[in-house]
């Protein structure tokens, strides 16, 4: 093993986390070499500087005007055209981690790893798999998830996900099962990954159910099991009913126990609604984690960073950067929320016509893009017969649960969407 990666892992001998570490986690280190001898010589050399593998001119990028000109004029060359460093842009990772703090409050004077950029939550989420995830790990979560877990966890990282009915009978969050799920792994280590709001369900705990998933998870690691919990927060901040839970599971599990390690994944792509800047940020914690620890755990993500995708796009997180310091910022991102608050409002309320038919049940939701049924019929018969017959696009997350995407959908078509669904589901059902 590499003595870089030796160091590391001496810096998390001790904690819990360590032994959290997938194989391929226990080997990442960042390199000594070209990215830390640039950074050196960007301090002293102040004669030549020979080091980084861009094309500069009086020390500054070269560029082509054509490509510069589509920018603003407020933005410099290198705030365009530069690398960004592997974590990326400094003062962009500050002010994430402060907003985090403003809208977790729970969060304030409790310690994290700084926000690590990553190219979307799709690369957050797979770089953190790899770091903790070996081949044959359990990874509980709910039996309504977003498909892309299984490429992540099934077909990447080889390990073995651990379904649970993510409602009960009553419509409640399923607290009870997750705990069964954690508790039927065999294995020390077990891997749990909560999405909220839900894709494809829209739901979010309200506040007491989130309460008890916290609970039910300490108490846990508390009694010995060694807990990786991923708050995949993609969807952050669209909440829409009062007694929805409006912090993200991390700002309580961050501390809860040094046997959990908590996870999150958030990111401009939905909240800032910035879906291609490809920005999305990797942050750690867990009770009585040392700065040296945290320090370690950094490194090795950086060094994965390092040895997948390298850096983010610099434009995007400039840009990011300065709409976020710029005036109207909170403004228009409450705006955002407020459209797709609308839209959601007017589902629910169409919804509420159909409550006794049998062909569609809707899960419950009350946060998010999206809300899903469960269809009498066969879902995927049902999509089709949509898009074939009434040209109307929707999607088959399971054998009986259809998706909407009521984020993508104007408001004043919401209500004629839903009657084309039910009359859809009423002639599939039908024949
Ligand atoms: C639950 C969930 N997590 C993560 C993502 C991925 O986000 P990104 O586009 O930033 O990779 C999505 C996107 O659809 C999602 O629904």
């Amino acid at each position: 093993m590499n003595e870089l990666a030796m160091e590391l892992n001496k810096a998390l001998t001790g904690t819990n986390v360590y032994e959290m570490l997938s194989d391929y986690g226990k080997r990442m280190y960042v390199p000594n070499g070209i990215v830390l001898q640039s950074a050196e010589a960007k301090q002293k050399a102040k004669r030549y500087n020979a080091t980084i593998g861009t094309a500069l001119e009086g020390g500054v990028s070269m560029y082509m005007p054509s490509v510069k000109s589509l920018f603003s004029e407020e933005l410099s060359p290198a705030e365009i055209f530069a690398y960004s460093p592997m974590g990326g842009n400094a003062r962009l990772r500050e002010l994430w981690a402060e907003e985090m703090r403003e809208k977790n409050p729970t969060l304030r004077g409790k310690k994290t790893t700084l926000p690590i950029v990553c190219g979307g939550l799709t690369s957050a989420l797979s770089l953190a798999f790899s770091l903790f995830a070996d081949k044959g790990d359990s990874v509980v979560l709910p039996d309504l998830y977003w498909e892309n877990y299984n490429l992540i966890i099934d077909e990447q990282r080889e390990a073995k996900k651990v379904l649970f009915d993510m409602f009960t009978p009553g419509g409640n969050f399923n607290v009870e099962g997750l705990k069964n799920a954690v508790l039927s792994v065999k294995k020390d280590k077990v891997l749990v990954i909560l999405n909220f709001p839900n894709n494809p369900t829209g739901y979010t705990p309200t506040q007491t159910e989130a309460k008890a998933i916290c609970a039910a998870l300490t108490d846990i690691a508390e009694s010995g099991k060694k807990l990786v919990v991923f708050s995949d927060d993609a969807y952050f901040g669209l909440f829409f009913e009062d007694d929805v839970n409006r912090e993200s599971l991390f700002a309580t599990l961050c501390d809860a126990s040094p046997n959990l390690l908590a996870i999150k994944c958030d990111g401009a792509t939905k909240e800032e609604m910035a879906w291609g800047f490809r920005i999305a940020f990797l942050t750690y914690g867990f009770k009585d984690a040392t700065e040296e620890a945290l320090n370690a755990l950094t490194k090795k993500t950086l060094g994965s960073v390092r040895g997948s995708f390298s850096n983010c796009s610099t434009p995007a997180q400039s840009i990011l950067l300065r709409a976020m310091q710029g005036p109207t910022y909170v403004e228009e991102k409450k705006a955002g929320v407020k459209k797709i608050g609308e839209r959601y409002k007017i589902l629910k309320d169409t919804l509420s016509r159909y409550k006794d038919n049998a062909n569609l049940t809707p899960y419950p939701f009350n946060s998010g893009y999206f809300m899903s049924f469960h269809t009498a019929c066969p879902a995927e018969t049902l999509r089709q017969h949509l898009l074939n017959v009434y040209e109307t696009g929707s999607i088959c997350v399971g054998e009986h649960v259809l998706r909407l995407a009521f984020s993508s959908v104007d408001a004043d078509k919401i209500e004629s969407l839903v009657s084309t669904v039910y009359q859809a589901a009423e002639d599939v059902c039908k024949g």
